[in-house]
């Protein structure tokens, strides 16, 4: 029997990642921050020197790369290539990064396999969060969910965790770089932002995280 698949997008800061942990911890789920994949992709090419258009040697660097991630203490890690880089994907460097290589349908359709594998290994059930993943990475996960947010509480929020991990950056620039992430990834001719039609639709500015996990787990419960 596969795995439990549950679906969380939505833009970035809407809190996906708080619920997802929460939520995978409760359940007993993996969980796969597809995010974290198209950061390592950007990682990677960033080390390289590759060009986020260059399509012919992203491909040839999406044959080559291994990730995977494993819980550290409380937290959810990924390793590139054995090596931890959580800390160091998450840089605003690294975000533009990332929207930029996530356009490419290259290093999208590269990286579906990898997003379904990492999925399907977990024992009882995954958790996904990222973008697209209720609308083609698994058109058929057994709950979906699109989180979202005002684009004020989500700046906010994201500010709050880049000075928590010790990220230099202002309350500004975070949210001109949301607002040009928002629309790039809302904008794309592939796999764009956008929410399921048959995703249940939360929004996080008018209800606490913990009451987000709440509803997601008897939503959860009811179909497990
Ligand atoms: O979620 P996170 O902010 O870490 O994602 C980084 C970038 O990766 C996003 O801005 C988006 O461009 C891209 N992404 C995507 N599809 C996903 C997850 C992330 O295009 N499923």
């Amino acid at each position: 029997m596969r795995p439990f698949i549950v679906a969380i997008d939505g833009p970035a800061g809407a809190g996906k990642s708080t619920v997802s942990k929460l939520l995978a911890r409760r359940l007993g789920f993996a969980l796969v921050d597809t995010g974290a994949i198209y950061r390592c992709v950007a990682l990677m090419a960033r080390r390289e020197g590759i060009a986020s258009d260059d399509d012919a040697k992203l491909g040839e660097l999406l044959s080559r790369i291994h990730i995977h991630f494993q819980v550290v203490g409380e937290d959810n890690h990924v390793f590139l290539d054995g090596q931890d880089v959580s800390s160091e994907i998450r840089t605003p460097e690294i975000s533009m990064g990332a929207s930029q290589v996530s356009s490419r349908p290259v290093v999208r359709s590269g990286l579906l396999a990898l997003q379904r594998r990492l999925a399907m290994e977990a024992e009882k059930g995954a958790i996904l969060e990222g973008r697209d993943i209720g609308t083609v990475v698994f058109p058929d996960a057994d709950a979906k969910f699109f989180l979202e947010a005002s684009p004020e509480v989500r700046a906010r929020r994201r500010f709050e965790e880049l000075f928590q991990k010790g990220v230099e950056s202002s309350l500004e620039q975070v949210l001109s770089d949301q607002t040009q992430r928002d629309r790039d990834d809302s904008a794309r001719a592939v796999a764009p932002l956008k929410a399921a039609e048959d995703a249940v639709r939360l929004d996080s500015s008018s209800l606490p995280l913990s009451e987000v996990v709440h509803e997601m787990e008897n939503e959860i419960q009811r179909r497990l």
